[in-house]
């Protein structure tokens, strides 16, 4: 009899055979592209991470012409993407990755500033074929209702093989992504129309927001004070919560937060300077 296993792999391929996204990077095995696809993807819309993924590419083909760039030129092309320090842990990654090259670092690229075990399985898959699940939340959503489960981790770890056996990694987890993103949506999955549907437990579970919310938040501050620290290079204190019209504790914070991560210093007088 056929597992549920392989009843899913072979829907859920079926599907993605027949509705996949189809984005430049998506037949890639350079693990560099993988990597700016995924770091610029973060909390980003594929198809806005398309255009960027040109962007960075053509600027930056390989480790060495990032690495070898000033972060200010890294952080003007990450303009409006947001979480400026991606940017910046990425521009650290450039400079391991001219000296230590990905065959290198390979398995272990979690050494990268800014790659987690998410980063890390995609490069394995995506790069170099390597039988593993790459578990995001759009993934684990999908494993989860799909397979009735309540904890995805242990089920991954122990149905890896009959997973994965026979089939392409890099297309059984991109497939599972698109599905998860197209199909198996968080709010409103499309159960009516789903292709899988006769199969699944349809364990679907009600997800705690838990982002805080953006508009007045320090995050906003933060690109807001970069944006135009990337424009004057310097400004001083006061001159910032003019121009930014906010209150000086807030202010603060998102100067606190920002030398923290590297991408500004503090200098004399209260000026404040973005570094190159
Ligand atoms: N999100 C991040 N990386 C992805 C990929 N390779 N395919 C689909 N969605 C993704």
């Amino acid at each position: 009899m056929e597992t549920k296993t392989k009843k899913f792999k072979r829907d859920i391929l079926n599907w993605y055979n027949n509705n996949k996204r189809d984005y430049s990077w998506r037949e890639t095995n350079d693990p560099w592209k993988i990597l700016l696809l995924e770091t610029i993807s973060q909390q980003t819309q594929l198809d806005r991470a398309d255009i960027y993924f040109k962007l960075f590419i053509e600027e930056f083909p390989n480790p060495a012409t990032m690495a070898s760039s000033s972060l200010k030129k890294v952080l003007i092309l990450w303009s409006g993407l947001g979480y400026n320090n991606r940017a910046k842990r990425l521009y650290e990654s450039s400079k391991i990755l001219s000296k230590n090259g990905f065959d290198e670092l390979y398995p272990n690229f979690e050494v990268l500033p800014g790659v987690g075990p998410y980063t890390n399985n995609a490069i394995l898959s995506f790069a170099y074929g390597e039988k593993v699940i790459t578990r995001d939340v759009n993934v684990d959503r999908v494993f989860s209702r799909y397979f009735g489960l309540n904890d995805v981790e242990n089920f991954v770890h122990n149905n890896k093989k009959p997973l994965l056996n026979g089939v392409s990694s890099r297309d059984l987890n991109q497939a599972i992504m698109d599905f998860g993103s197209m199909i198996c949506k968080t709010k409103n999955p499309l159960c009516s129309t789903c292709v899988l549907e006769k199969n699944c437990e349809k364990n679907i579970v009600k997800i705690k927001k838990t982002q805080e919310t953006f508009s007045g938040s320090n995050r906003e501050l933060r690109g807001a004070l970069l944006k135009l620290l990337l424009n004057e290079n310097v400004a001083s204190l006061e001159t910032i919560q003019k121009n930014l019209k906010t209150d000086k504790v807030k202010l603060l914070k998102a100067v606190g937060t920002l030398e923290k991560d590297g991408l500004i210093t503090i200098k004399k007088n209260n000026l404040v300077e973005i570094n190159s």
